[in-house]
């Protein structure tokens, strides 16, 4: 296992962690204590622009390459597989859903009609309901970041950008498919007049620039389970938008909101049979990459998010999701088990020791992050109100 320390200055995490549990108090509980600084140069040769894109939050200490070379034999030989079990899960272009297909045609003569429509509907969405609904946009729009996460797997990776293997077909054609997700989001959005679009343009910018810290290590064992449990946090959210959406009498942003989660459960479904393969061919080395994963905390894909104001944008907005219900800790420890469940974690045979021990573990977490959580309930308090630039510096109760 290659580590490389970028930097030997550590410190104490800030008030929220990076890691995928939303926001509660439970969090000190259920995070590492030292991370490390990514920049390695000396002040007097950083950059502006280095500066700009170097992580304003805590990155940890980079590890890469930590699967043993001679299981990218597995992966390899894995590539017929995946021709029958994975690429048979995408849809065809010409029977795809296009962000068109719900949103006003500018081509059409009432056009302006469709818009004042779509203008009146959104009308009857909170504050609030639009703040989330932009950070999960966000999230989907830096979407370049999660194609270069997928494309650093070892046995995986796109070699060539035009790679003829399964795998590397698979991300590309992933990538294609979610590129719609924040395309239809910011078109609907951008039309709802009610977001403050050059502010959000600037956060995806930063975001883009700052790219992610999955902790995933080059290891496709790692990898895999992370997007096995993001395209289900994303289905979980992008469904709980679409309720909301319902609620509030936006009948149309539900279906749009619905419809890019019907996609997530089919990647979830991709990405879950991937490791759900491993166990078949490697239990041993497949639950120590779980428990790996799950001690590390799944980072959220946007969590070095910044609008160039607020370091702790991605804290207040998850924040924020937690209280309406769109995203939470709840749904951190649902989405283990599903995964414990699905992968039949808990029948496991022919182990070693430390393979039966990473076992037990994985099986106990999502009773043990409940506890921690219902503590944490009980002792939580309202939280302060913050202002959004999304929505124009209004106030938002976090
Ligand atoms: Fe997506
Ligand atoms: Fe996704």
């Amino acid at each position: 296992m290659a580590l490389k320390l970028t930097s030997s200055l550590s410190f104490q995490s800030q008030k929220y962690p990076c890691f995928g549990v939303p926001p509660s108090t439970s969090k000190t509980n259920l995070r590492s204590s030292k991370i490390v600084m990514a920049s390695t140069l000396p002040s007097n040769v950083v950059g502006d622009v280095k500066k700009t894109f170097s992580p304003k939050h805590d990155v940890h200490v980079q590890v890469t390459h930590s699967m043993p070379p001679q299981k990218v034999e597995i992966f390899k030989n894995l590539d017929g597989w995946a021709d029958t079990n994975l690429l048979t899960l995408l849809k065809p272009v010409e029977k795809s859903w296009q962000p068109q297909d719900f949103l006003p045609d500018s081509a059409s003569e009432g056009f302006n009609e469709q818009l004042l429509e779509l203008r009146k509907r959104s009308k009857e969405l909170p504050d609030e309901y639009f703040v989330v609904l932009v950070g999960d946009m966000i999230t989907e729009e830096a979407l370049p970041t999660y194609q270069t996460m997928l494309n650093t797997l070892d046995g995986v990776r796109d070699e060539t950008g035009a790679s003829p293997t399964s795998w590397a077909i698979w991300t590309r054609a992933w990538t294609a498919e979610e590129n719609r997700h924040g395309d239809l989001l910011n078109k609907y959005l951008y039309l709802s007049g009610r977001v403050d679009m050059r502010q959000i343009e600037k956060t995806i910018q930063y975001l883009i620039g700052s790219g992610m810290d999955p902790r995933t290590e080059n290891n496709p064992y790692l990898g895999f389970i992370y997007t096995s449990f993001q395209e289900r946090a994303t289905f979980i959210s992008h469904g709980n938008t679409a309720r909301l959406a319902k609620e509030h009498g936006d009948l149309k942003l539900a279906q749009i909101c619905g419809t890019i989660a019907a996609d997530e459960k089919r990647h979830e479904t991709a990405y879950t049979k991937i490791v759900e393969k491993l166990y078949e061919i490697d239990p041993d080395g497949t639950i120590l990459a779980f428990e790996d994963m799950m001690k590390k905390k799944i980072s959220m894909p946007a969590h070095l998010m910044t609008d160039g104001e607020d370091d702790n944008l991605f804290d207040n907005f998850s924040a924020v999701a937690q209280r309406l219900g769109v995203y939470t800790a709840k749904d951190y420890a649902d989405i283990l088990e599903f995964l414990v469940g699905r992968w039949n974690v808990e029948k496991l045979t022919g182990l070693s020791g430390e393979g039966r021990r990473a076992q037990d573990y994985v099986c106990r977490l999502p009773a043990r992050i409940r506890k921690l959580e219902e503590r944490a309930q009980a002792r939580a308090k309202e939280g302060p109100k913050k202002p959004f630039s999304w929505i124009f510096g209004r106030e938002v109760r976090l």
